[in-house]
């Protein structure tokens, strides 16, 4: 007889050919975590060089306590959606604080940042508007197309001129435009071209989101993201944000500073038809959020950590994202040895994500650290060592590219978004206004 699953059977088929060689990235299981940055695993200690945590913040004394006081005087949980029963006064007082962070009118609190991109997008763009998204945004990005009633139309990643072409074509037809662009690209860690879009956008005036899940925290004097480090948050329309990276815990957020924006609250299906965050959620995040803009010394630690993997890596020879920042990714065209150097990685210690085709641009095959300021210089030194030899031995590295590493260093503090990321946007993109792909 046949099953309902009988559909996934290449996918299957795919999945334990890949995973062959060792474990399945899907089921790696801590033992127990014992810092931000390292756990046991399988009974061995491994250096965690694939979180999303930014600024170490997960075992932050202050946010844990605040969490547990939220725990016991508030219960485990809302049970309900913030149009019902689940806003509770720190609901409010975190958008409240969000807002003020940003400088903005308002501020929209969500369940998650996929949830966040999700209700924000779908809602903002309606029956008669166009949605305007890069061909490399992120899966909520993406499932936010689905949801709108929007048109959607693709743009080459990182590529304001081939924005301004689709919005050309738009300009006579009535109905809003919204582009969506991602601050850090959650793949290769290349950053958009900010203020090249900005031109666009205000040459055809469209309306501009722009996804900073990556950059809070990590760039800008004050850690409000690309655009603080750019000086042009009085030109974004939105910003979409997530707590489960620097923020360290879970939840997403809206903000904006045009009037009106609270109708969202009644229009958008991810923040009306799920539970709220729960309060120790919402605690913990308060008081990390409270912390960001003056983590300047945590911010130029985390850069200076970047820059030692990715000059390390890059000295070693590997094929690596364009720009310098704390998503630090191997770039591979052949699966075999993308399995195989991340578990080698695994057995030696040292944990990366495994990012896979099709969530990968140009169907490569990514070993994804993301760095912490938390990482010391030796957890990194012992990385880049162990990635090196296994490197050599699967014919990956030669070491030859030491004078170009040496070349491209930069000193930490100074991260330098760049419309050059050439490598990411110069082969097959789209070019017809045609539906977005669904990763
Ligand atoms: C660019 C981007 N946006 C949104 C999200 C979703 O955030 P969350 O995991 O908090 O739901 C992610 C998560 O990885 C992301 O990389």
């Amino acid at each position: 007889m046949s099953s309902i699953f009988d559909k996934f059977a290449s996918l299957q088929e795919q999945h334990a050919a890949l995973t062959a060689a060792g474990k399945s990235p899907a089921e790696i299981r801590f033992d127990e975590i014992i810092s931000p940055t390292e756990a046991m695993l399988d009974g061995k200690r491994t250096i965690l060089m694939g979180t999303n945590n930014y600024l170490g913040m997960t075992f932050d004394e202050e946010a844990v306590d605040a969490a547990i006081t939220a725990l016991k005087t508030e219960g485990t949980g809302t049970t309900g959606s913030r149009i019902a029963n689940g806003s509770y006064n720190g609901h409010e007082a975190l958008e409240q604080e969000l807002a003020d962070f940003y400088g903005m009118r308002s501020a929209i609190l969500f369940s998650t940042g996929y949830q966040a991109n999700l209700g924000a997008i779908s809602a903002l763009a309606g029956r008669d508007d166009y949605l305007l998204i890069d061909a490399d945004s992120h899966a909520s990005i993406y499932d936010a197309c689905r949801l709108s009633d929007a048109q959607v139309i693709r743009f080459r990643h990182n590529d304001p001129q081939n924005l301004a072409r689709k919005l050309e074509r738009l300009k006579d037809k009535p109905g809003n435009k919204l582009v969506v662009i991602e601050s850090i690209y959650s793949m290769l860690g290349d950053m958009a071209p900010l203020k090249e879009f900005i031109e666009v956008k205000k040459k055809y005036g469209a309306y501009l989101l722009i996804d900073e899940a990556h950059s809070l925290g990590v760039m800008g004097e004050k850690g409000r993201g690309l655009c603080e480090h750019e000086g042009a948050e009085s030109d974004i329309d939105f910003v979409t944000g997530t707590f489960s990276k620097s923020i360290g815990t879970v939840g997403g957020f809206l903000v904006s500073d045009l009037p009106g924006m609270d109708i969202i609250r009644f229009v958008s299906r991810p923040y009306m038809f799920t539970a709220s965050p729960p309060p120790s959620v919402v605690a913990s995040a308060r008081k990390t959020l409270s912390r960001i803009a003056g983590a300047s010394a945590l911010r130029k630690k985390l850069w200076e950590n970047a820059a030692q993997l990715y000059n390390g890596l890059q000295a070693a020879g590997f094929e690596l994202g364009p720009t310098l920042s704390p998503i630090v990714a191997i770039r591979l065209k052949d699966a075999e040895k993308a399995i195989t150097l991340w578990n080698g990685l695994l057995e030696a210690g040292v944990y990366t994500n495994l990012a896979l085709p099709p969530a990968t641009p140009f169907g490569w095959y990514l070993l994804r650290s993301s760095i912490s300021a938390a990482h010391t210089p030796e957890q990194i030194a012992l990385a880049v060592e162990v990635c090196t030899k296994i490197g050599l031995e699967l014919g990956l590295t030669t070491l030859s590219n030491s004078n170009k590493a040496n070349g491209a260093a930069l000193n930490g503090a100074s991260p330098s978004p760049s419309s050059a990321s050439t490598e990411a946007t110069d082969t097959a993109q789209p070019e017809a206004d045609e539906p977005a792909a669904r990763v």
